[in-house]
């Protein structure tokens, strides 16, 4: 068996960035908007009136303060309330892509690698762009990489399954040096017209070379993944391509993100507090023995909830840092930004990159630095 790293890590961030000022402002006047236009309606009590939202609450339910998205001004426009982007053809590189190769770029400098060293690309993603051809291999095809090159979806997991995938194609035997790619765009699948999750997400893409027998300075040895999933319908996503054919005429919102916030915290909290715990008992450590947590950024509450169970009360917060504050739930990709920004193990110490969410997916990545 061969030794298999994470050899570069590279994340790209969208030029605009949104603060819960400007987004609260927003979504209030599309509030006052809708009240005004639904008038009589919302009098004789056929249309409930919308409520506005917050910074007070944003900030104290999520520990969100600001997120990036690739387009600003319709989001921002209570007359349009989503992002909105020129329609590109056939033979021009795809949104999804063209992200793809900027944080790919990056983490190969930092792996110290050409892309034409590497031979198979897997993009892994909450939400993909289109059916096929894949986006990987279109990402493959820009980079002029040999070999092979799919997709994969496993909602907020994509990241970590994706790196586990990439771990297990290459002992197997497969390939030596995988990029695994996370484009984010989770601002098109966010309603922005719902007070209970305007605020949620943050646009990204994040991306990884793993490789075995690596030679780069900065290097961390995989020693295992562990992976756990269990259906739940309370974060889902109805949009597919069976739409069109079923007998129903589905409103925009039905097609976008839809959660039940308190439930996903309710069940997927245990569930992660347990994982980590049996996922370091299956290596013979406890959770003292990890230095750094890197956990999936949905919410802040939801992290802190995991961190005391494993480290107490008073941890210290470089342990498990934090991205919600600038960047929002990045869909999968959350982790892999703390990983990559806030990290400051030594050669010898231990970490676990862990995601959890939509599925509901978990994954728990331990890492040693080499
Ligand atoms: C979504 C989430 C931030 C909401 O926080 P919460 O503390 O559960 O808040 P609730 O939804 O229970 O709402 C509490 C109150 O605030 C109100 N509220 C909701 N959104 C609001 C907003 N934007 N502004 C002001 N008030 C708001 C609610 O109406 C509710 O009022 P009520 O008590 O009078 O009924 C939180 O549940 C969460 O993060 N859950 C996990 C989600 C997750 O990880 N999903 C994975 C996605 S990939």
């Amino acid at each position: 068996m061969h030794d298999i790293y994470i050899s570069g890590t590279g994340v790209w961030t969208p030029p605009h960035k949104i603060s819960n000022q400007e987004l609260v402002e927003s979504f209030n006047e599309y509030v006052r908007l809708y009240n005004i236009e639904n008038e009589a309606l919302i009098l004789d009590g056929s249309v409930k009136a919308l409520e506005p939202s917050s910074e007070e609450f944003i900030a104290k339910a999520s520990g969100i303060f600001n997120r990036y998205v690739i387009d600003k001004e319709s989001l921002l426009d209570p007359t349009i309330m989503k992002p909105m982007i020129p329609a590109r053809a056939d033979d021009t590189l795809s949104v999804s892509a063209e992200i793809s190769v900027k944080a790919a770029q990056e983490a190969l400098a930092n792996a110290g690698l050409e892309a034409s060293e590497i031979d198979a690309v897997i993009v892994s993603t909450a939400n993909l762009q289109r059916a096929y051809p894949a986006i990987a291999i279109e990402v493959q095809n820009e980079l002029g990489i040999e070999g092979y090159a799919y997709d994969m979806m496993v909602g907020c997991s994509s990241t970590t399954f994706g790196i586990s995938n990439a771990y297990s194609d290459i002992a197997a035997g497969k390939a030596s040096k995988i990029l695994v790619i996370n484009p984010e765009i989770t601002s098109a699948h966010n309603n922005y017209k719902n007070r209970d999750s305007h605020f949620i997400f943050g646009d990204v893409c994040t991306a990884t070379v793993v490789e075995k027998n690596s030679t780069a300075p900065n290097k961390f040895k995989i020693l295992s993944t562990k992976l756990k999933t269990q259906f739940s319908n309370n974060i889902r996503n109805n949009f597919g391509f069976m739409n069109a054919i079923e007998s129903k005429n589905y409103t925009e919102a039905e097609l976008l993100f839809i959660q039940n916030g308190r439930s996903v915290f309710k069940e997927v909290m245990p569930m992660v507090a347990s994982l980590i715990t049996d996922h370091l008992s299956e290596n013979s450590l406890i959770p003292e023995d990890i230095e750094q947590y890197w956990l999936h950024q949905a919410n802040i509450n939801m992290n802190t909830y995991v961190i005391k169970k494993l480290l107490g009360d008073d941890f210290p917060p470089e342990r498990a840092p934090n991205v919600l504050e600038e960047y929002a739930n990045t869909g999968s990709a959350g982790s892999l930004i703390a990983f990559h920004k806030y990290n400051h193990l030594e050669p010898g110490q231990k970490g676990i990159i862990c995601s959890f969410g939509a599925g509901y997916s978990i994954c728990s990545i331990l890492v040693e630095r080499a």
